[in-house]
């Protein structure tokens, strides 16, 4: 195994992703790597028949403000629960292609995001952008779903699975 220097979790702001959090900076710890919280961003554009027209400049400076309180806020989580070095992105560009690119070009060595996000659509095994980034990412990714304690669930799901009660 490479060694674990860098690790990139990103974020949709979700419980899904916030659990990602946790488990990346006890890694951090464990191992001393740096974690980057990142959110993968593309202002809209809304497309007119006679043309397209940009969202309006205020609203764009306003949300992009937003979220980058919001990666302060994750940036912040990630210290309380003990990651040695943090910091924040805001990447450019649409969600999973932008994550792997991001990743390529920082040299990740360990991804770690949620199986799901803020759709939720939970009979799927993965998100969307979870799934693609699984399949296209350089290095390995880590999925945690929120909630639940897994092994609890496996358990009562499985009966006769060995070592259930
Ligand atoms: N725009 C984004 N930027 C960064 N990470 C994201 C983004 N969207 C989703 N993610 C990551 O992918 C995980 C899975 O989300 P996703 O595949 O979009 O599931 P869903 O379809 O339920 O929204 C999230 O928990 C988060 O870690
Ligand atoms: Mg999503």
């Amino acid at each position: 195994m490479q060694p674990l220097r860098k690790i990139l979790v990103p974020v949709d702001f979700s419980t899904h992703s916030a659990e990602a959090i946790r488990y990346a900076a006890d890694l951090s710890r464990r191992y001393e790597a740096n974690v980057t919280v990142a959110h993968a961003y593309q202002p809209p554009e809304y497309a007119f028949p006679e043309g397209y027209l940009l969202q309006k400049a205020s609203d764009q400076t306003a949300r992009l403000a937003m979220l980058e309180r919001q990666l302060a806020h994750c940036e912040a989580e990630a210290r309380a629960a003990g990651a040695v070095r943090v910091e924040s992105k805001l990447i450019d560009g649409v969600d999973s292609a932008a994550i792997v690119r991001f990743a390529e070009e920082t040299e990740q060595d360990l991804i770690v995001m949620g199986t799901h996000g803020r759709t939720g659509f939970k009979r799927a095994i993965l998100g969307s952008v979870a799934e693609k980034v699984v399949r296209t990412a350089p290095c390995p990714v880590l999925t945690i779903r929120a909630g639940a304690d897994s092994r609890k669930n496996f358990a009562a799901a499985s009966p006769s699975a060995p070592g259930s009660p």
